[in-house]
Parts: structure tokens; C-alpha cells; sequence
């Protein structure tokens, strides 16, 4: 116990004095930061209205494809009184004019996955601090040229997993960090959402049924869908392995080091056509294979010799979950039964209500700003992960969550692609940072400023 709060002591202590600056605010001459956002649909129409509730932000150009969601952002803008950004939308490349144009201190990136990984590279050249929407990687390569373009650039990669600034997660991390479990021995987490109808009511568009994807699709459905015809792995890991990878400081002292995965057959999305009241078994998409396993499970070891089991369901009819369970040496914690047990404390073999642990052990950052988070997206976290976002960006500093953690957590795609190929072979984690977890420090959330 008193080895792991020496080495949490030391990181403060070591993070805040070794922090490279480098970024363009506060050096830049514009009063406010200047953002610009790539991809404003309904991810990226969020982080507008965030953005424009505080009075140091100004989103001086939105760039899009789609006439209606360039539409819906400017009524945002209305709402807020705020000045008319300049508006990008003479087709998919226009972003790189966007780039060239505008002096912006600051970009974030929402369009889909495919856009990811060139639109933060443009970005990064352009020495912009580059907030990216989170998703699996297309191919290792791309996960090489994300690290090797943040390497490059004056600028900074922020991947924006906000699941990390989740309140429960976060009261967890304090948790861990304060020796609760114990040493981690393992830990379960993932996306577990009915993803059928990708559903979508914005009371303007029509009800989006799922049925009908691709070109004939709205919002998500018009380009998420299509990864589930084609690829079978984690498609989708972040929101799991991001809150868990700080958990035991992976990149950061710890490293992923191999996986297997295993998928399951693919039954979920077919008979969700087959079946719907719009779809029918002669309806073309009822024609569609799809690659995708209905439950993909990944398994993972790192270097410290934790193991993570990481979920992906989103084919089936369930509830949402992210499938939270975090074991160590005293104790265990899991989210899907409101459950913990902590030895010592909890009456032998019993499982407590976790609510007041959560409760006494709650963020003093969440503490801080619960306030300022109300009516922000997802219960509130997507106010901390913009806040933290801007106050990283103004202040010129190395994200939480940055290129080597984007690398790594998308890579488990391809990676879990290749294992499912093998007949769920190991597949080795590369080692993005080519040696420097060894020495990096942890910064995330040391204490209550952002
Ligand atoms: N962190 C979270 O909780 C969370 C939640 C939802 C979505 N997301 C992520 O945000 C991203 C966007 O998801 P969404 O739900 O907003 O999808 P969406 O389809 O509603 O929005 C994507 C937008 O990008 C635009 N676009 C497509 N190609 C473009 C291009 N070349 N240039 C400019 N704009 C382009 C589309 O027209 C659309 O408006 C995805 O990566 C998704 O995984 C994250």
C-alpha cells in the first residue's frame, strides 16, 4: 500500500514539473481559444453547444458534408447568440481548406471513423491542438502515422474518451488510486449497446429504423452499419479500455502487451431485418451478410500482469452497459450488479450496495465542477472531458489521453480482427511508444483543476 501511494506522490509530483509545452494558446494573439469543429452531426453538434456555453471559447468555423447538420449547428450558434463561424461544406476535403484558412488554436474532429485518422494528421501538420473523436482503428498503419504525425507537430493529438470523466469511473479511480482493491489483478469493461435501430429522433428527421443503412441512412446509420458488413472485431473499444487503461497506468509505467479475441456468429442484425415491421425477408438488406459477430470477446495482458476481459455487443437486444469490473488483492467492484465487496470491511462473502462507496470516494473534480456539468451529454461527463480539452489547449499542455493512448486503444480493432482470423490466436500489442511508458508519468486527474 505504502509502495503504490509512494509512486502516485511521485507522479504528481514528477507530472507537473516535467510537462513539455508547446501549442499555440496562450502564445497566440486571439482573446478567446478559437475552435473550429470537422463533422458537425450529432457528436459534433454536442461539443458545439459545450464550447458555446463558456465564455473563453470561440467556434470560429464548423466544417460538414451534410446541409442538414450544418443547418441544425448554425440553430445552435442562434441559441447562444454567438458569432457566425465561418462555414466549410464544398465536399469531403474541405477541411484541408479549413486548415489552411482559419487561424484556429484548437480542432475538434466528430465525422466518421474513416475521417479520423487523415483529418487529425491535417490537423497536426497545421500544429492545431487536435481533439479526436474516439473509434477503432482502420489498420495498424494508421495507428503509426497518428503516433508519428503527433510526434511531428508542434500541435497535440486529445483523444476524446469521455467515458474516462464518467462519475462512477472516476470515483473508482480514486479508489484504486487510494489502495481500496489492492494490488489490480484484473478488470472487465466494453461496449454492450443495441445498436439494431441505431436510433435516432430528433423530431425533424424521420425515426431512423436501423432497416434501412448506408446511403439510405441517417446520422450513424449511414456509415456505421457498413463496418458491420465487412469487419468482425472490436469495432468500437475505447469507451472500455480507455477508463480501465488508467486504472493501471497503461503507457504510463504499464503496457498492453498481447490479445485473443473470439466472435461469435452473426445473427443479430439479419433477423433484426427480417423481422421489422420496415424490412421483410425479401427486403435487399435482408440479403446482407454480415461479418460482424454478434459478441465479440477480447482478452487482454499487460505488462504489469493484469488481464482485461473487453466486450463488444451491440447486435443483440439488451440494455446498455459498458460491463465495469475491477478485481485486486482486497477487493472488487462491478457496475452491472451495483455491487462491491471490499475485504476488511464488507461482511465475509457479501457484495454491498457500491452507491455510498461511490458516494465517500467521488472525483474532487467531479466534486468541483458537478455544477457546471449539469445538462451536459452522458449524465454530465462530456462537460469534463470539453472542459479539460479547452484548459489543455489553453494552457499548451500534453493531453491525458494522447497520441500513444489513441494508438494503442484503436489498434485493438485490427488487432482483434487478425486474432479472430487466426482462430483467436495472440496477437502481440506494438509498443507505440517505443520504450517511453517505461518512464511517462501519470497526469490524468491528479487532483481537482481539470
Ligand atoms: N464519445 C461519445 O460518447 C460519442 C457519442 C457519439 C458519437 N461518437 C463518435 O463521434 C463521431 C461522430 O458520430 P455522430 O454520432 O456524430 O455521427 P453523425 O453521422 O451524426 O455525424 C458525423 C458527421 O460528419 C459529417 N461528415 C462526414 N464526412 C465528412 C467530411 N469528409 N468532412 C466533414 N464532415 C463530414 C457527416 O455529414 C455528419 O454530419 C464518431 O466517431 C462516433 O464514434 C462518440
Amino acid at each position: 500500500m505504502e509502495r503504490r501511494k509512494f509512486i502516485y506522490n511521485t507522479a504528481i509530483t514528477a507530472a507537473a514539473s516535467t510537462l513539455p509545452l508547446k501549442g499555440k494558446w496562450p502564445s497566440s494573439q486571439n482573446e478567446k481559444l478559437k475552435v473550429a469543429i470537422i463533422g458537425t452531426g450529432m457528436r459534433g453538434q454536442g461539443h458545439l453547444d459545450l464550447l458555446l456555453r463558456r465564455d473563453d471559447c470561440e467556434v470560429a468555423a464548423i466544417c460538414d458534408i451534410n446541409e442538414k447538420m450544418i443547418n441544425r449547428s448554425k440553430e445552435i450558434v442562434k441559441k447562444h447568440n454567438a458569432t457566425n463561424p465561418v462555414i466549410y461544406d464544398k465536399g469531403p476535403e474541405d477541411y484541408l481548406r479549413l486548415l489552411e484558412k482559419e487561424d484556429i488554436d484548437a480542432v475538434i474532429i466528430a465525422t466518421p471513423w474513416r475521417w479520423h485518422v487523415p483529418m487529425a494528421i491535417a490537423s497536426l501538420k497545421k500544429n492545431v491542438y487536435t481533439g479526436l473523436e474516439v473509434s477503432g482503428a482502420g489498420s495498424l498503419d494508421e495507428c503509426w502515422e497518428l503516433v508519428r504525425a503527433s510526434q511531428a507537430s508542434d500541435g497535440h493529438l486529445y483523444f476524446l474518451e469521455n467515458v474516462c470523466f464518467r462519475r462512477d469511473v472516476m470515483a473508482v479511480l480514486n479508489m484504486v488510486r487510494q489502495d481500496m482493491f489492492g494490488e489490480i489483478i484484473h478488470m472487465e469493461c466494453g461496449y454492450q449497446h443495441d445498436l439494431r435501430g441505431v436510433k435516432f429522433n430528433d423530431g425533424i428527421t424521420p425515426y431512423n429504423s436501423g432497416v434501412e443503412f448506408g446511403e439510405k441512412g441517417y446520422s450513424e446509420a449511414s456509415w456505421r452499419t457498413e463496418h458491420s458488413v465487412h469487419r468482425n472485431g472490436d469495432l468500437y473499444p475505447t469507451h472500455g479500455i480507455g477508463p480501465v487503461s488508467q486504472y493501471v497506468n497503461i503507457n504510463r509505467g504499464n503496457r498492453i502487451t498481447h490479445l485473443t479475441s473470439m466472435a461469435s456468429k452473426s445473427r443479430g442484425l439479419h433477423n433484426y431485418i427480417v423481422d421489422h415491421e420496415k424490412g421483410g425477408a425479401d427486403h435487399p438488406n435482408a440479403k446482407v451478410e454480415f461479418a460482424l459477430g454478434d459478441k465479440v470477446t477480447t482478452m487482454l495482458r499487460t505488462a504489469s500482469g493484469e488481464t482485461i476481459v473487453l466486450h463488444h455487443d451491440t447486435n443483440l437486444p439488451r440494455p446498455y452497459s459498458l460491463a465495469f469490473r475491477v478485481q485486486g488483492t482486497k477487493g472488487i467492484w462491478m457496475r452491472d450488479n451495483q455491487s462491491i465487496h471490499i475485504e476488511g470491511i464488507s461482511a465475509s462473502h457479501r457484495w454491498e450496495d457500491a452507491q455510498p462507496y461511490l458516494d465517500k470516494y467521488d472525483h474532487p473534480l467531479w466534486k468541483k465542477y458537478e455544477k457546471r456539468a449539469v445538462g451536459a451529454g452522458h449524465g454530465g461527463m462530456d462537460f469534463f472531458l470539453i472542459h479539460s480539452f479547452v484548459e489543455h489547449a489553453k494552457a499548451g499542455k500534453n493531453p491525458p489521453f494522447d497520441a500513444y493512448d489513441a494508438a494503442t486503444w484503436m489498434a485493438i480493432t485490427p488487432l482483434s480482427e487478425m486474432s479472430i482470423q487466426k482462430g483467436s490466436s495472440s496477437i502481440s500489442m506494438p509498443d507505440f511508444t517505443e520504450g517511453k511508458w517505461m518512464d511517462s508519468k501519470v497526469t490524468f486527474a491528479l487532483d481537482d483543476s481539470y
